[in-house]
């Protein structure tokens, strides 16, 4: 007998927990788990399919490339597998291939090549954790992870990358601001998801005009 989608969703937990255990903080379990959540909410709003896009949430970041020496392959494939390993069919297996094939944010480099409405609900959710209060501790636990400056008045933001020198970029961790963080807003899929970056959005950008104070020493 198939398993319960409710079951199959307590599975996929603790797989990606355990797949995570080391992973850097601002991509671990607890990334996982608040694009999770925030994609649930968003689904039943936005009418997607709620099982694919816990799903899809839960596999997004199962190793990413970032981990693997740019490998974009380990991540998609380790999540077939799993899905595999509990016989679900293969028509979500491909979708939820596709999502997480789909969802990054280099992939705005190359041409769309996939689309559904449960891939805009998890890249909203997963966007938005990249903005906001959450996204400046993210940014700034990556950077300290890469062993990134801080700042470097030298050193301006390249609004003009290509894929590989996104990837590869070893910037400032306020050039990442300007160079993905402030662009979000612009880039939110749902009508959830754009008002709800707004707010974040300000924030982040309060943040940035204090911290460009503080670093001249302004009175
Ligand atoms: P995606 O997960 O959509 O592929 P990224 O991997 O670029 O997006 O980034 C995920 C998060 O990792 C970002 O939101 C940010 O917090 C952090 N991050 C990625 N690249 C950098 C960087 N160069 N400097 C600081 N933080 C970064
Ligand atoms: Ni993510």
């Amino acid at each position: 007998m198939p398993e319960t989608q409710e079951k199959i969703i307590e599975k996929t937990v603790n797989f990606v927990q355990n797949e995570l255990k080391n992973a850097e903080g601002g991509h671990d379990w607890w990334h996982i788990y608040r694009v999770w959540k925030m994609s649930l909410n968003m689904a039943a709003k936005e009418k997607a399919d709620v099982f694919i896009v816990q799903l899809g949430a839960l596999l997004h970041d199962i190793a990413d490339s970032k981990f693997n020496d740019g490998d974009e392959e380990v991540g998609p494939e380790k999540a077939v597998q799993f899905m595999t390993s509990l016989k679900l069919d293969s028509k979500t297996i491909e979708h939820i291939e596709a999502i997480i094939r789909n969802i990054s944010f280099h992939k705005t480099f190359e041409e769309k090549k996939f689309d559904s409405l449960e891939l805009r609900v998890i890249q909203d959710a997963d966007r938005l954790d990249a903005i906001g209060a959450i996204g400046i501790a993210r940014a700034f636990n990556y950077g300290g992870h890469k062993n990134f400056k801080l700042y470097d008045p030298g050193i301006e933001p390249d609004l003009h990358m290509d894929k590989e020198t996104y990837k590869k970029s070893d910037a400032p961790t306020i050039n990442h601001f300007y160079e993905k963080l402030f662009l979000l807003k612009d880039m939110m899929n749902t009508s959830t998801g754009k008002r709800l970056a707004e707010d974040r959005h300000a924030f982040m950008k309060r943040f940035v005009d204090q911290f460009m104070n503080e670093w001249e020493g302004k009175l």
